[in-house]
């Protein structure tokens, strides 16, 4: 494994940084530092902890013509003992190496990765929130810079790590879904399991629907027969009918989030049924009329859990749930921040602490 080299203009800018904003929001803050790493000749160069700045690229990079490029998403957390700690970073290593292979891209050794986010965090220790609710947010991506007009894999690649004091994603709002019945997110044996900017491209246009129609989410339905619900943009789903949970089954089109792994495992050992199936869209909304489902949600690191209000459909027609502030998610909700932030005691090998440097 590279030892990530530290550059002192790196540690003056962070030791000079702070936040003092009560609504941190959603990326608005970004560290003065990043980790950068260097692909080529079919080996990870080197690593580094620079000053965060912009990049310089050539514009017949390939990544600004095909896209190669995959991204992640975690969240860090302050305890009340001041320690801190990454939730599940073992998982976003290995979802990261998913996405690099199906996007023919160099992976990154899991130790290599969990030793380049030790090394954010613990530089920018100071920027982890203390509030409940709020983290350090890290986008850990992989871009192809590999110079030509040639559709074929790059053989050079930048990974980059930026950090990002954040607040709570989640505005209070419950979430007005819009059910997207003509475009698709993904098809089968393409790259709707991978995190790449091309999926969330793809779900652009119908975003700007979602909106436009006062809704807040668009739900993506399988390819095939446009029928069988598959997850939000950038969340999963879940629906709570008779009782129990129920959410679409993993496949090669649908992100598996970690966020989604955790609720499961929280739920099912807090007692309650959990059924990863497929689920069509039309069940889900005659079981709402049936008053068999008073609650859904949505879940992703971003916003843990948010609520969904109602579905709307092509023809505007709306079903709203009876209990939208449903009480099944918001205690898993409960459950799941209380784990991440040190408030109860979370499942071994949950949390990942970051070492405490000085410098
Ligand atoms: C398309 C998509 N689905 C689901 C999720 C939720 O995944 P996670 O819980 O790992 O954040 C995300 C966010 O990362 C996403 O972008």
């Amino acid at each position: 494994m590279k030892k990530v080299e530290i550059h002192p203009d790196a540690v003056e800018r962070i030791k000079k940084f702070s936040v003092n904003d009560p609504q941190l929001g959603f990326g608005k803050y970004v560290c003065p530092i990043m980790v950068q790493a260097i692909y080529d000749n079919g080996e990870w160069k080197r690593f580094d902890l620079l000053p965060y700045g912009p990049l310089s690229l050539d514009p017949c990079a390939k990544v600004l013509h095909y896209g190669q490029e995959i991204f992640e998403g975690m969240k860090v957390f302050r305890h009340p003992d001041e320690s801190i700690h990454m939730f599940r970073p073992e998982m976003n290593a290995r979802r990261f190496n998913q996405s690099a292979r199906r996007l023919s891209m160099p992976e990154i050794p899991e130790d290599q990765f969990l030793h380049a986010c030790e090394v954010i965090c613990a530089y920018s220790k100071n920027a982890v929130p203390r509030r409940l609710g709020e983290s350090l947010y890290l986008r850990p991506f992989m871009i192809a810079t590999e110079v030509g007009m040639g559709i074929r894999p790059s053989k050079q690649f930048l990974f980059i790590i930026i950090a990002s004091p954040s607040g709570s994603y989640f505005s209070g709002e419950d979430v007005k879904v819009y059910i997207e019945r003509e475009e698709i997110r993904s098809a089968p044996g393409g790259i709707g399991f991978a995190k790449t900017g091309g999926n969330y491209a793809a779900s652009l246009s119908s975003y700007a629907k979602t909106i436009a129609l006062g809704c807040d989410q668009t739900m993506w339905l399988d390819a095939y027969e446009h029928k069988y619900i598959e997850e939000m943009s950038g969340m999963n789903f879940f629906a709570i009918i008779d009782g129990a949970l129920h959410t679409p089954e993993l496949c090669d089109t649908i992100l598996d989030g970690i966020t989604r792994k955790s609720i499961i495992d929280i739920a099912r050992s807090s007692g309650l049924q959990v059924h990863e199936r497929r689920i069509s869209i039309d069940e889900v909304l005659a079981a709402a009329k049936e008053d068999r489902c008073h609650e859904a949600f949505v879940c992703g690191t971003a916003a843990v859990i948010a609520p969904v209000a109602s579905f709307m459909d092509k023809d505007k027609s709306v079903v709203k749930l009876k209990e939208p502030h449903g009480k099944i998610g918001m205690q898993l909700r409960e459950k799941l921040i209380d784990m991440q932030s040190g408030r109860a005691p979370a499942p071994a090998g949950w949390l990942h602490s970051v070492p405490n440097l000085n410098f």
